[in-house]
């Protein structure tokens, strides 16, 4: 089932997400909504927090060399911590939940990180590049922050105005 996305600045987005505990069958549909909603909305990742659901759960799914999002490549991360970062790199952003909005934030380079897949079996995985980019991104929605919080107060301030003459548009659409 697709899900609806809550876009900034949906308070519910700043919301600290908790552990899972249970590895049941609701935390497998779960899963699978997250998995429809963001192929639905073009996404290469998605945190349970975006849904409305304070829990660590995230979801990352990169397209190939082909440029196609291939479902044996999904990661599903259930209670991530990143137990490892070193070095620097700077990739443009974008966010479900900023829709419309791409901008170049610094990262780590490399990443380790320990989670557990959707039946409870612990998981290591090493991420440089993109993919340490992705994973950087979710994290920071599951501690309640937007990628967009990392942006210079200059951008920051472009952003802010952006934003709200787009919001205002919609309304009158509405
Ligand atoms: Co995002």
């Amino acid at each position: 089932m697709i899900r609806d996305i809550l876009t900034y600045p949906n308070p519910i987005l700043r919301k600290k997400s908790q552990d899972v505990v249970k590895f049941n069958e609701e935390l497998h549909t779960l899963l699978d909504d997250m998995y429809e909603t963001m192929l639905h909305y073009n996404g290469v990742g998605l945190a349970a927090i975006q849904v409305g659901l304070p829990l660590n759960v995230l979801i990352i799914n990169l397209p190939n060399d082909e440029d196609v999002q291939e479902k044996s490549n999904l990661i599903e991360a259930i209670n991530p911590k990143i137990t490892h970062k070193d070095g620097i790199q700077i990739f443009t952003e974008g966010c479900l939940s900023v829709p419309g909005f791409n901008e170049d934030v610094k990262r780590a380079q490399h990443i380790i990180v320990e989670y557990f897949d959707r039946f409870g079996n612990a998981k290591t995985m090493e991420a440089e590049d993109f993919l340490a980019v992705a994973w950087q991104h979710e994290m920071e929605h599951l501690s309640g922050h937007l990628f967009i919080e990392n942006l210079s107060i200059i951008k920051r301030k472009k952003f802010e105005k952006e934003w709200k003459r787009k919001l205002k548009e919609e309304s009158k659409k509405a």
